[in-house]
């Protein structure tokens, strides 16, 4: 099964419907009551996701990288979400990556429009996400494009303007895909693991899969009735995000609750997709998140999808199979699994909840 060529219904830029000035936002856009944000979330110190200071890691005797590794450990299995600091990126990179991209989503809409994406492939500049006619859609556009494996990498689909936009994602992927390796290597050792485990599972050192989504999020007349981003699980392996530093607007479910994170000043927040919840046979927790938007803050994150190679069979790892802990997912490739969203759009952890094998 193929993604259609073409989108079921014409495109229109969020960015454009805010720029009206309209108090009020089309129906398409009015969520049903049930899932309309709640704004009096606890999002205190203590209901923050976990912050997680990578330099003893990196840069630390064995003893200290244990106290991190065991940190990073505890956040995967309680929170599925955690940030780090000093992850090795420097400030200025983390601030230029973010703010040379809404240099790009404030030119005019012609420069924009020139990479208009198809749900094909899903990269260029886009307004939605499924191909639901009729679907209720999200207060946002976004920017998708492909940095590994090499073959997919292709500059003409990356904007050729802000200048320097190219070389800013290029030095700011490479600080990424490094994190990421580094993450799968403390992944795997705290999963009793061989300390390559995670890496060959996502196919090896040249195959991983590494794409960005660049979202923006425009500022709404009523942010009460709809949402930015529709709550979801990300499909593929984790995610590393770099949010905007002043307008806060991702929630994380925890325990049935919506907590608004605060990001830490230049802090990545990291998370577990659907493809470690299943390589972990579910110690590790692909959580449901959203975004609110807002009356008079326009918002920029960066959405940094570190994926297994596409073709690879994904499932659970022997060692975590037991007589107590039984396989709970089929072996699927990544390549039919993400199928799903891009049909169907944001719905939740449905997907990956639905594929946990019967006892
Ligand atoms: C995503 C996502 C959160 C945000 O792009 O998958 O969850 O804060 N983004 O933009
Ligand atoms: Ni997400």
């Amino acid at each position: 099964m193929n993604c259609p060529a073409d989108w079921p219904e014409p495109i229109v830029r969020v960015q454009s419907l805010s720029e009206t000035g309209n108090t009020m936002i089309p129906d398409r856009y009015i969520k049903p009551p049930s899932q309309r944000p709640c704004f009096n979330t606890r999002s205190d110190n203590l209901n923050n996701i976990p912050v997680i200071d990578l330099f003893g890691l990196i840069n630390g005797d064995s003893a200290t990288q244990k106290v991190v590794r065991d940190q990073i450990s505890t956040a995967c299995r309680e929170w599925g979400f955690f940030q780090v600091v000093n992850h090795g990126m420097s400030p200025e990179l983390v601030d230029e990556a973010r703010e040379i991209w809404r240099e790009f989503f404030h030119q005019p809409m012609e420069a924009k429009q020139e990479y208009a994406n198809s749900p094909k492939t899903y990269e260029g500049y886009g307004s939605r996400l499924g191909l639901q006619k009729g679907a209720i859609l999200d207060w946002s556009d976004y920017y998708f494009l492909h940095y590994l494996p090499s073959n997919l990498k292709d500059y003409k689909k990356w904007p050729s303007h802000p200048p320097f936009l190219r070389d800013v994602i290029e030095e700011y992927s490479k600080e990424i895909v490094r994190l990421g390796k580094l993450l799968l290597k403390v992944f795997s050792i705290n999963l009793g693991l061989e300390e390559s485990y995670m890496e060959n599972a996502f196919g090896g050192d040249d195959n991983i899969g590494a794409c960005l989504r660049v979202n923006f999020y425009p500022k709404c007349p009523r942010p009460d009735l709809t949402l930015g981003l529709s709550s979801h699980s990300d499909p593929g392996g984790m995610t590393f995000l770099l949010p905007d530093e002043h307008v806060s607007g991702l929630q994380v479910r925890k325990a049935g609750e919506w907590i608004t994170v605060k990001p830490a000043r230049h802090a990545i927040i990291v998370n577990i997709g659907d493809q470690i919840q299943v390589l972990t046979n579910a110690a590790y927790k692909s959580v449901e998140h959203r975004v609110i938007v807002n009356p008079d803050k326009e918002r920029v994150s960066l959405a940094y999808f570190f994926n297994p190679k596409s073709d690879v069979l994904i499932k659970p790892a022997a060692k975590l199979v037991t007589s107590k802990t039984p396989a709970l997912y089929q072996p699927m490739t990544f390549d039919e699994y993400r199928l799903f969203i891009r049909m169907r759009g944001p719905q939740g952890k449905s997907q990956v909840e639905s594929l946990k094998s019967p006892r």
